[in-house]
């Protein structure tokens, strides 16, 4: 396959990259594969500055929009040479198309880099991530990255913006469901398995695809919950809370990271050079590369560090930012910048150098079309085994929030079923929001899976509200089928562009009048269970008050209505767990699991210590809460031993037992305690989870392996590690209802 159009055929250019080889020592850096360095260095020793800066400059096509501002000669840009990668644009034949003016019509020919959002599945559409992650199962998260990623390669594509590890405690912010809760533990452990599924062991295999740990960093921290809004924080919150996720990612082998928009102590993330060169590069040694989000070098000028585009692309190139997102900043500015000597050359090309050597990675110089397959592009796409990987997945998402009088499972003999709410027959909001190429109309709605699983039983439906307004005309209809039914289920919740980005509100209660509606059914006594389908911890203290049973299903996905069928009549038993903490009230916010003791710890019924006075003190739902059909009951922890040092460790086990009558999974959960730390610690930790099936009457032993890692944290002075001392090691089925030992960690 000829790639390059001026005589210089790929033999003559690996040529000259062996001959550069061999003249040369094997590149001394750690990480690097000197066979692709070399020929990296051989194709840039060919570039022009305008094609180095060429490479540095990604635009979106205008298959799809996820910003503000498109650039409509995107493919003039392509022909002349000047960007090197494209994002959102999918399908054989339009990157094959696009492709053929890279390879064809440039000088040197080089193939272009294919980006999408594939967050949460490209045309088979997963769980939200916010979902997923109340799975707490990593096997499953991973498989469902790998079967997004055969969909999206598939169809042209060799990256995916995702996964997004943003750590977040803000309801209010609406990109909270993109990411993976509140606890930067679990946050890890997500965002590595879903680098594993996107990139798999070998980049140049054709089903996988290069992934992106975004938005670094600590964007979920946007204060007052307003997107894109300050984040200012000390070094210790920063790297306790908003790193981990994107440290676990790396050492995943993420190979691109995305700028954040927000300013992060006083630094927009695209201009700080203490996040992007001192701690991604120096300490963590990052080997990929760094893409800007959407235009986010221009809006360095509204963040007011740059006076004029020039001085932003010179801000950006120098934190070590090597590709501009759709503001064709470098593209304008990185050229008049090296004539002007205000910056090196050297960046570009080290810049450029990233870029290369993900092409190479994927196998790009070899064929550039090697992912545009028409063929395999209709074998891979929405197979029934993605839809069973599906329907799994979303099945283990949902989270059982309230069961009283086992009103669930619904006996597969009931007559009559009403079907009620704005969320019922709907089949856009199911795939939520960044659904890529995910086409809604083949998602199935609550009420179609009931009727596919269960024909003979009298499914009613009526609307009854929408989730804005206050429209009240729907509730008589409503009402009157519910009076006729032998229960009710009520879906209800939030549209999906009620969250995801630029969706951040002041108001987390039940949207419209849907909370009126649902009070007016409880009043007829009949078994009412509402199922919530929302991008954010809602107060829903009302429905907890009222409700029979109360399922949390966030947005599941493309087979959302065959998935809840199952857990609505018994055929999967719940076994989901928050990922994040659900506040009795707005006001509580920020409130997480992990908080400090405090000085003065809260005592209702003392009048100085720390607690509000109008509102309670402890959260609706707590992090890591989730209930069964059957009931776990936990035997007596025991540990290993009571005293460790930092080179041994201790095992932490308890029986767990079955004590209902339905098989049934359970997240068993390990907290750890640091009582006396050279700074305040919080009152837990999760340093451990394991998810198990039991049987009915079944009882295993769960062990946990204390090491003297899950002590380390950034102590009094800022260095990493543990402090002698007592611990405390809290075992339960959630961060409240646990059982507790204490342990000593010796000098
Ligand atoms: C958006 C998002 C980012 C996404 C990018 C490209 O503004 O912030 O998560 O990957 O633009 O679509």
């Amino acid at each position: 396959m000829k790639i390059f159009k001026n005589k210089l055929s790929i033999t003559m250019i690996f040529a000259s990259a062996l001959l550069i080889q061999a003249c040369t020592t094997p590149s001394n850096k750690s990480g690097y594969d000197p066979v692709i360095e070399a020929k990296v260095d051989s194709v840039l020793s060919l570039m022009t500055l305008d094609e180095k800066i060429g490479q540095l400059t990604l635009y979106t096509s205008d298959m799809d929009q996820t910003g503000a501002f498109l650039r409509p000669e995107y493919k003039e840009d392509i022909r002349a040479g000047e960007v090197g990668a494209i994002f959102n644009a999918y399908g054989a034949e339009y990157t094959r198309e696009l492709q053929e003016m890279a390879v064809n019509e440039t000088r040197l020919g080089i193939p272009l880099l294919f980006g999408y959002d594939v967050v949460h599945g490209h045309r088979t559409i997963f769980p939200m991530p916010l979902a997923e992650a109340s799975s707490w199962d990593l096997d499953m998260m991973e498989e469902t990255a790998r079967v997004a990623a055969r969909e999206a390669t598939a169809e042209g594509l060799h990256w995916t913006f995702a996964p997004m590890v943003d750590v977040s405690r803000e309801p209010r912010w609406g990109r909270i469901v993109e990411g993976s809760g509140e606890d930067p533990y679990l946050g890890a452990l997500i965002g590595a398995a879903k680098v594993r599924g996107f990139q798999g062991d070998d980049l140049r295999d054709l089903h996988t695809m290069a992934a992106t740990a975004k938005h670094f960093a600590a964007y979920g921290a946007a204060k007052a919950g307003r997107d894109y809004h300050t984040t200012d924080m000390s070094d210790r919150e920063l790297r306790e809370v908003y790193l981990p996720p994107f440290k676990a990612a790396i050492d995943a082998g993420v190979v691109s990271i995305m700028t954040s928009f927000n300013d992060l102590n006083g630094v927009p993330a695209t201009a700080n050079e203490y996040l992007f060169r001192d701690i991604l590069r120096e300490e963590w040694e990052f080997k990929g590369f760094v893409v800007t989000d959407y235009t986010a070098i221009m809006e360095l000028l509204y963040h007011g560090v740059a006076e004029d585009p020039a001085h932003a692309s010179e801000l950006a190139i120098k934190a070590g930012i090597d590709m501009s997102m759709q503001d064709g900043f470098y593209h304008q500015n990185l050229a008049q910048l090296v004539e002007e000597d205000r910056i090196s050359e050297r960046l570009i090309n080290e810049a450029t150098k990233n870029v290369l050597r993900i092409k190479f990675q994927l196998g790009l110089f070899d064929d550039p079309f090697r992912y545009s397959d028409v063929d395999r592009q209709k074998a891979e796409v929405m197979k029934d085994e993605h839809l069973e990987i599906a329907k799994k997945m979303a099945k283990r998402s949902v989270i059982l929030l309230k069961n009283d009088d086992q009103t669930l499972p619904l006996s597969k003999n009931i007559q009559t079923v009403a079907v009620i709410g704005p969320m019922a027959d709907n089949q856009r909001d199911m795939i939520g929001s960044w659904s890529a190429a995910g086409d809604w109309s083949k998602s199935v709605s609550l009420l179609e899976g009931l009727k596919n699983k269960l024909p003979d039983v009298n499914f009613v439906y009526a609307k009854g509200a929408e989730t804005t307004g206050d429209d009240r005309s729907g509730f008589r209809e409503a009402l009157r089928i519910a009076r006729n039914a032998d229960a009710i289920i009520l879906a209800i919740g939030e549209n999906y562009w009620m969250s995801g980005e630029a969706a951040s509100k002041v108001d987390i209660s039940l949207p419209g009048v849907q909370e009126e509606l649902a009070l007016e059914i409880e009043k007829l006594g009949k078994p009412t269970i509402a199922v919530l389908m929302n991008g954010r911890p809602l107060t829903i203290n009302t429905l907890d008050e009222k409700m029979d049973a109360i399922l949390e299903a966030w947005y599941l996905g493309t087979t959302t209505g065959d998935a809840l069928a199952d857990i609505l009549f018994g055929d999967y038993n719940p076994s989901g767990k928050l990922p994040v903490t659900f506040p009795a009230h707005l006001g509580q916010v920020p409130i997480h699991y992990d908080m400090k003791n405090t000085g003065r710890p809260m005592d209702p019924n003392q009048k100085y210590t720390s607690k509000y006075i109008d509102a309670p003190n402890e959260p609706l739902y707590v992090f890591g809460y989730g209930l069964s059909y059957t009931t776990f009951d936990y035997g007596a922890l025991s540990l290993s031993s009571t005293t460790m040092t930092q080179s041994d460790s201790i095992d932490v086990s308890i029986e767990v037992r079955n004590t209902g009558k339905y098989a049934g999974e359970e997240v068993v959960q390990l907290y750890i305690q640091d009582k006396v730390g050279s700074v305040t610690r919080p009152v837990k930790e999760l340093k451990g989870f394991e998810k198990i099936h039991l049987e009915s009457g079944e009882t295993k032993v769960v062990v946990f392996t204390i090491t003297n890692d899950d002590l380390k944290f950034y102590r009094k002075n800022m260095t990493y590690g543990s402090e002698a001392g007592e611990f405390v090691v809290y075992v339960g089925g959630n961060s409240r209802d646990v059982q507790s030992m204490e342990f000593e960690l010796l000098e």
